[in-house]
Order: structure tokens, then sequence, then C-alpha cells
């Protein structure tokens, strides 16, 4: 039996539903019918926690979900899924195409912020507690380097002397070889596993302070932080981007990849990998006894393996084994976790503070990443290196530091890399400022000449 503790549940919905004149009177009728009866469970959770009175508990506890409502930022996460290959063409075998990974991302974002289609499948009795958990994943537009991605977020690999690779191959060679730093972009490898049982798994965060999380620290390195996936369950064959992608049956929604980056912001299973007494360290998930692995007959109830828990088994929960079809929603302690796990995480919670560096879309940061001088300081040997994908006329002016024009020349960036001497020997010593224009976009840096 689970211990029963502080909860949110669908007291507070419906009491925010009566100040959310958007939603239709139909949900509103719905989800409160379900009242009662977790009022009842709340009852329960509260009489072990002795916090004073019932009804003040309450008030405090809707005041808090109010609060939480109005300044609960959404967090957004730079992904870089890495493609792995042995030489297929262009979306085919395991070169899997950009649609297939569009796809997998219009899933992962519709179940993280509670947009997926099938929420209509979520058991009223649960409605109150499935969570928005306002997390977002978005392609990555920048690569390590600064440079502008060709197809954003992927990063194509090909090693053509396997043509699938095993779990610890994957660990000690595929990982450390191609990780993008972790600091700035949730990894996602996916790939032509040699065992095609595995569809999935991810490395648990470190320091989140929050219990239930393991870390063993001869495996659990930098270099291999990220989660990887099966490409035969990677993407769906469910969304406007289209179907005929290669998925097998069953798991062809894109529900492994949610499963799998509920790990990596620190979800346990929701059986808790254990009997009824072992918990996933969420007090709004039901005790359950065991997974509910290729459960595909979603009508509800469906299993209870925990007969001392009034509720039946969450099966619809994406930390469950259920087969896609029947999978919708994390529920608000999952969310806290996540949230938790995204604010004091070390990788976690510089990835959300950097995601804006690598998710720019402006040129004019490609340029200022890619462009340097060297050396500079500098005498009179000083050089504008710039090394982008950008091309066509670039004016270099430079200045003094009020902005009267010393030196400007014109040129034409035709390859990656462009070298120019900067006309300075005939300036006295001093700060310059290096001005760089193309019509992408302009650049200014400073020059010290010694
Ligand atoms: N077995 C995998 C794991 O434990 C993932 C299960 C995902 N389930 C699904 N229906 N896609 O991490
Ligand atoms: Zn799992
Ligand atoms: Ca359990």
């Amino acid at each position: 039996m689970k211990i029963f503790a502080i909860t949110l549940t669908s007291l507070f919905v419906c009491g925010l539903l009566t100040s959310q004149a958007s939603f239709a009177q139909t949900s509103k009728k719905d989800r409160c019918a379900t009242m009662p009866m977790y009022e009842k469970h709340l009852q329960l959770k509260w009489r072990t926690k002795k916090l004073g009175s019932f009804e003040d508990w309450m008030a405090r506890k809707i005041r808090e979900r109010q609060f939480q409502r109005t300044t609960e930022t959404i967090y957004e996460i730079p992904v870089v899924v890495h493609v792995v290959h042995s030489g297929d063409e262009l979306g085919r075998g395991s070169n899997i195409s950009y649609e297939q990974v569009l796809s997998q991302m219009i899933v992962l974002n519709q179940d993280f912020r509670r947009t997926n289609p099938d929420t209509t499948g979520t058991p009223s009795v649960f409605a109150s507690i499935a969570a928005d958990t306002k997390i977002l994943f978005k392609l990555a537009v920048l690569d390590t380097t600064g440079q502008l991605l060709k197809e954003q977020g992927v990063h194509r690999y090909v090693d053509a002397s396997r043509e699938t690779w095993s779990m610890s191959e994957i660990e000690t060679v595929l990982k450390p070889a191609t990780i993008w730093d972790p600091n700035k972009y949730l990894n996602i490898w996916v790939v032509p596993f040699s065992n095609s049982n595995t569809l999935g798994y991810a490395q648990f965060p470190e320091q989140s302070g929050l219990q239930g999380i393991t870390i063993d620290p001869n495996t659990d390195k930098p270099e291999t932080d990220g989660v990887v996936i099966n490409n035969k369950f990677f993407g769906s064959n469910f969304t406007s981007v289209g179907a005929g992608f290669s998925l097998a049956a069953n798991f062809d929604r894109g529900r492994t990849a949610t499963h799998e980056v509920g790990h990596w912001l620190g979800l346990r299973h929701i059986w808790g990998d254990g009997g009824c007494g072992q918990d996933d360290f969420c007090d709004d998930t039901p005790a359950a006894g065991r997974d509910n692995d290729g459960l595909g007959d979603c009508s509800f109830p469906g299993p209870n393996s925990c007969t001392g828990d009034p509720f039946d088994d969450m099966f619809q929960n994406y930390m469950d084994y259920t087969n896609d079809i029947c999978m919708n929603l994390f529920t608000n302690d999952q969310k806290a976790r996540m949230r938790t796990v995204l604010e004091n995480s070390p990788r976690r919670k510089e990835v959300i503070a950097n995601a804006n560096v690598v998710l720019s879309t402006n040129q004019s940061q490609v340029l200022a990443n890619t462009t340097r001088l060297f050396p500079n300081p500098g005498g009179s040997n000083s050089q504008l290196q710039i090394n982008n994908e950008l091309q066509g006329k670039i004016i270099v002016t430079i200045t003094d530091l009020r902005g009267v024009i010393l030196q400007k020349s014109t040129t034409t960036k035709l390859n990656t890399q462009l070298q120019l001497d900067l006309p300075i020997q005939n300036l006295p010593k001093g700060v310059y400022v290096v001005n760089v224009q193309m019509k992408q976009g302009n650049i200014s840096k400073r020059l010290i000449k010694k």
C-alpha cells in the first residue's frame, strides 16, 4: 500500500476551472464529477500528515497551486538527435528521414504539454491530476561550433564498420565519440540495436535531491548523458507529418521517447520497479505491484495490481510499460519531479539556462560565434578569420572607440574559410573596433594593437 501524503487533486482543478472561462461546460462538469471520490482520498492522505485542519491545509494547497500556475516558466530544452547508421541512403534503413525525427518531436511536445490528441483516453478519475509539465523540446538550431545546422537538431553519424550496436558499445564507443555538450543539449541517439528487445534507455539525473534515484559514478558520466532509442521505436506514424515510417507494431506512436525522457528527467517506473510496497515517489499515482507490459486493451478499469489502494492501475501513464496506444498522461507529482531536476541537477539546469544560445536563429549570432581576430592583442600581423557557411559580400571596417572609420575594405566570401590581414600597421597602439557586415548579419569585435 502506498504511503499517503500531500497531493494535489481534482479539487484544485475544479476551483481553477471556474476561473477559466475558456473551458467548455461539459469538461468542467466531467472533471468535477470525480471530486467526491478524490476528496475522500485526500482526507485520507491528510489524516496521516496531521497538519492542522483539513480546510486550512486545502486552502493553502489551492493558493500554492494558483501561484504556481501564474509563475511557472516554460522550460525549453534544445535537442540534438544523433542518427546513427552504417552508410544507408538518406531516409532509408537506419539513416531515418528528417520527417521521422519531426514526428517524434511533435509527440514529445504534445505529451509533455498535454496537447496529445488522446487525452480523451485518460480516465475521468485521473483527469484532474494529469499535468501539462510546461517543458518544451526544440530541435537545436546551432551546432557545437555555433554554426547553423543544415537539418535543425540532427547530426547524422556514419560508422561503416557496424550494422548494429550493443549497449556496451553504445556506452563505451558511440556516446563518447559523438556526444554534444550535455550542458547545452539533450542528446538523443537513435541507433540500430543488436538486441531488438531493447526499446530504449536513459541516464538518470544526478544531485537532484529527489528520492529514488541512484547514480553509478563509474557509468553515469557526463560523456554518456542522454537518451538512446532503437530506431524501430523512434517517431510516430500518427502525426501530421505522415505515416509509413518503419516502426515496430504497438510502439509506433512515439511513446518510447516520452518514457525515456521521463527517466532522463528523474522519473521512476510507475510501479516503482517492485511490488505494492515499492514506490515511484509520486503521491498522486496509484500503488502498482507490477508493470503492464504489452497491455493493448485500453479500457478502464483494467488491472488493479494492489488491492490495498482504492485506485486501479494507472496503466495510461507514460512511465508504465503499456503499448503506445494506451499511454496518455504524466501526473502533477511527476511534473514536479521533472521540474525539480531541471532546476537543480547539474547539466539539466545548464541545458535550460543555455537554451537561447543554441536555439538562436539570428545569423549575427552565427557570425559572432565563428569569427575571430588573431592574434589579439596583436602587432601589425593581426588577421580576421571567419569559418562558417555564410556566403556573399563582406564589408570590414576598422574604427576607433568613437566610431570614426579608419580603414574599410570590401571582399566576397565564397568558401567556408575566409582570412583577411587587418591593415593596422599604420595605426597607433590602442583599442580599435573591427566591424564585419554581411547581408545576413553584422558583428563588432575589439582589437588591441600593442
Ligand atoms: N522498456 C523501455 C524502458 O524501460 C521503454 C518502454 C516504453 N514503452 C512504450 N510503450 N513505448 O525504458
Ligand atoms: Zn523505463
Ligand atoms: Ca510498486
